[in-house]
């Protein structure tokens, strides 16, 4: 056992006291989880360690579905790779989005973006596909390291293009478990209620399945078929392959592509999606689809959650989306002289080390009016 106790009890303390907050609770997402103290429960051995019983340390989890919840009792040892995904999805969302208007920011309570996603804008989408990406990830991994007492490695069909002297083995990556997982847990909070056909509310929720989806098929759609040499002195005799994850980062990259080309679409009265402009080609389970424009993210407003470019760090000299002029919605920017030390000068002596100096530099630094 690893965790110290002092820490682990006073995790549970804090479980407890959610256990009393959560009676007030505002609407919350299940990716609060990789946000909060969660993570320090490493392994299902550690929650077994201090008695905790699952319905417990589940109840204590802030923004869960009442489905969700019921999942969590049922693996609760699974629980710790959901944060993880979610913690995966923001800090993607977040890399993917730092030089635009709305930067994947996040709020204090369990709603993790706040106000904002009531909008069912193309950056909810992104969201929904990328933190549901991350837990066929995190969960795909889990099982490949024999974390969840549920799965393991892959058992996923041998590949028809695979030479066949090749050996289909070794422990893949579980992404037939993830999957099956993540769209249990993920996509129940939209299956819990039942909203009026043809309502809004029934239109975002057919949206945010379809976008749960696209992000759990990017994982699959990238993911490779690694192959690694055995045999003395790398003679290569022997070729083991296996199906492995790409780095998350790929899949962030292949979302943001999906984002940039997603597609607007309405739900007509029959309960359907369809697409808003016929001139559009009809979006695949691949694409992502949204149903109300975006804000322009310029301005502070907090009636619909957006906290506005002002005060964000903007480059003078860039014509893109991190340029002043684009960032700052053309409101000007401010100027501020600062120095940084860097490294310089930096000379190579034999054998084997590395000189420098250390410089000052004076630089501007422009935030946006
Ligand atoms: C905030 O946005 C809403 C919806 O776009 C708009 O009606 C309202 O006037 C805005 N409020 C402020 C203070 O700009
Ligand atoms: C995102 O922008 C907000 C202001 O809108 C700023 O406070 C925050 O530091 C930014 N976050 C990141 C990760 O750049
Ligand atoms: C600002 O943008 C220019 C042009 O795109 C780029 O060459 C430069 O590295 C950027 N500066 C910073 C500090 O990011």
């Amino acid at each position: 056992m690893t965790v110290h106790t002092n820490a682990g009890l006073f995790v549970i303390l804090r479980i407890l006291l959610f256990v009393a907050a959560a009676a007030g609770a505002v609407s919350g997402t299940w990716i609060n989880l990789g946000l909060r103290e969660f993570q320090q429960l490493k392994t299902a051995q550690s929650m077994h360690a201090y008695d905790v019983s699952a319905s417990t340390i589940c109840v204590g989890l802030k923004g869960l579905s009442q489905g969700q919840g019921k999942l969590c009792q049922l693996s609760v040892d699974h629980m710790p790779s959901v944060a993880n995904g979610a913690k995966y999805g923001v800090t993607e969302c977040q890399h993917q989005f730092k030089h635009r208007r709305w930067n994947c920011s996040i709020v204090e309570d369990e709603s993790v973006f706040g106000p904002i996603f009531r909008i069912a804008s193309r950056e909810n989408a992104f969201v929904h596909a990328v933190t549901a990406a991350g837990v066929v990830y995190s969960i795909s991994r889990s099982c490949r390291d024999g974390q969840l007492s549920s799965c393991g490695c892959s058992r996923s069909n041998r590949p028809s293009d695979l030479n066949d002297d090749w050996i289909w083995g070794g422990c893949g990556d579980n992404l037939e478990y993830g999957y099956k997982f993540t769209r249990s847990f993920v996509d129940v909070r939209e299956r819990e209620r039942s909203y009026k056909r043809g309502s809004r509310e029934q239109g975002k929720s057919l949206m945010n399945l379809h976008n749960n989806e696209a992000g759990r098929r990017a994982v699959i759609k990238r993911s490779k078929v690694t192959c690694k040499c055995h045999g003395v002195s790398g003679s290569c005799s022997l070729i083991t392959c296996w199906q492995q994850l790409v780095s998350f980062r790929e899949i962030g990259d292949y979302l943001l592509d999906k984002y940039d080309g997603a597609t607007e679409v309405r739900v007509n009265r029959r309960g359907r999606l369809s697409i808003r402009d016929p001139r559009f080609t009809v979006p695949t389970a691949n694409d992502l689809i949204y149903l109300d424009d975006s804000p322009s993210y310029c301005l502070q407003n907090k009636t619909i959650g957006s906290p506005g470019t002002q005060g964000r760090l903007c480059n003078r000299t860039s014509s893109g989306m991190d340029g002043c002029n684009l960032l700052c919605c053309g409101r000007g920017y401010n100027t501020q002289k600062s120095t940084i030390k860097e490294r310089c000068e930096c000379k190579f002596h034999w054998c084997c080390f590395v000189e420098c100096k250390t410089c000052t530099k004076n630089i501007d630094i422009h935030t946006c009016k």
